[in-house]
């Protein structure tokens, strides 16, 4: 059989099955012929334990390997595909994996999987082409299975599970910070909702709820400041500010270097919370458009939680003192534009200040 003649037996069957893993191992057996492959591999990431699984593999069992690991993992890191015809040859190749399986691999061709938003999800692999070499033609043929098996993926229930548990894994994470503090519960998530209800407002449609769980997560740095400092109930002294103001960089170090759109945009907040559009905010003083627009909402948003609240430190202000307080600020902490969507929403973020009340832990 010819390439057409193969892609037309199976587009039929292909078109009509609604069952994901038996779509993705359709597609993985239509792959094998296509190529000529002696077997293929779809792997996906896992976020939490940062490895590629193999949702189909032909003819071994479930392979997990580090998801910078081996020419799946190298092709998973760069979001480009890779043809290698002399696997032992090639330093990125994975060893182990024959070692375990007791296979020999030869050749491999790798694509990655990329989802709607442009990000890398899994990699899509043909084994052992048994005559020749992979061509550019099979790069281009794979590619296109990956782009279907990407969108069944994207489409799941398992996928949108995982993701669900990655983002629930990374506001626990936000959380922790606070568990050492016995300050209120709901702070960090309404800093989220304010967020979100600006970011609305100024039209950051695809990204609500980007923004809505990065914000949640600007004080995760306070994990590493002492409780000496964190729980103290009164003022801080000079050299406890300077010991204080760590957090920015702290949370920084915490999120950054991932691959996931959330957490990068999350360590930018974490990082610039605090930064002033005159300048004189910390770490770094970075001005104006220097700073993300991520970072200016959850600059206006934490305040205006801090002062509206108890802490420990200071009681509520009176709402009206507080409005007065940003106006006053304007172009000075805070950015122009967004303290006008704060007055525009008022209403809405009262609202969702009286919603979610501090509940105080302990006594
Ligand atoms: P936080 O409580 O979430 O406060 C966030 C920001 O809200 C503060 O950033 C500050 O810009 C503003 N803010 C809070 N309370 C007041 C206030 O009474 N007056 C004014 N004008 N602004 C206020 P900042 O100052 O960089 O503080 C960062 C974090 O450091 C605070 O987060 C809090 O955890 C801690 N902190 C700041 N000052 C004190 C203090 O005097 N005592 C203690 N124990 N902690 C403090
Ligand atoms: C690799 O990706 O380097 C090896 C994985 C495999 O042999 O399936
Ligand atoms: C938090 O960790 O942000 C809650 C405690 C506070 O901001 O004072
Ligand atoms: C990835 O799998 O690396 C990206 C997924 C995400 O950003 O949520
Ligand atoms: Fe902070
Ligand atoms: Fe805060």
């Amino acid at each position: 059989m010819n390439k057409v003649q193969i892609l037309l037996k199976f587009a039929e069957k292909i078109t009509r099955e609604k069952d994901v893993s038996r779509l993705l191992s359709l597609l993985s057996d239509v792959a094998r012929d296509i190529l000529d492959a002696d077997r293929c591999s779809l792997f996906l990431s896992d976020m939490k334990n940062r490895t590629l699984w193999t949702i189909v593999a032909h003819g071994v069992k479930k392979i997990e390997i580090p998801w910078n690991k081996g020419i799946a993992g190298w092709v998973f890191q760069n979001g480009k595909s890779l043809i290698v015809n002399d696997a032992y040859s090639d330093y990125r190749f994975e060893k182990s994996v024959d070692l375990k399986t007791g296979y020999k691999t030869k050749n491999i061709l790798a694509i990655p999987l990329i989802n709607r938003k442009g990000e890398v999800i899994g990699v899509f692999q043909a084994i052992n082409k048994l005559h020749g070499n992979y061509t550019e033609e099979d790069e281009e043929l794979l590619t296109l299975l990956s782009g279907y098996a990407a969108s069944a993926i994207e489409n799941t229930a398992l996928y949108k599970e995982l993701n669900k548990a990655y983002k629930d894994t990374v506001l626990r994470l936000s959380h922790a910070a606070e568990f050492k503090d016995k300050e209120t519960k709901n702070h960090i998530l309404r800093t989220g909702l304010y967020a979100r209800e600006i970011a609305n407002y100024l039209h950051f449609d695809d990204e609500l709820e980007t923004i809505f769980l990065a914000t949640q997560m600007h004080d995760i740095g306070k994990i590493g400041i002492p409780d000496a400092i964190l729980l103290k109930p009164g003022k801080l002294s000079i050299e406890e500010r300077e010991v204080m103001w760590q957090h920015t960089i702290i949370g920084y170090e915490i999120l950054r270097g991932s691959k996931s759109k959330l957490l990068q945009i999350a360590a930018l907040i974490a990082l610039e919370h605090h930064e002033r559009i005159d300048g004189y905010g910390y770490p770094y003083g970075k001005k104006g458009d220097e700073i993300s627009i991520y970072g200016r909402i959850a600059c206006i948003v934490d305040v205006f939680d801090a002062l509206i609240s108890n802490r420990p430190y200071k009681k509520a202000w009176p709402e009206e003192k507080v409005f007065e307080f940003l106006k006053e600020n304007e172009g000075k902490m805070f950015d122009d534009d967004i303290v006008k969507a704060v007055l525009h929403k008022k209403d809405k973020l009262l609202e969702i200040k009286r919603r979610f009340k501090d509940e105080y832990k302990g006594s």
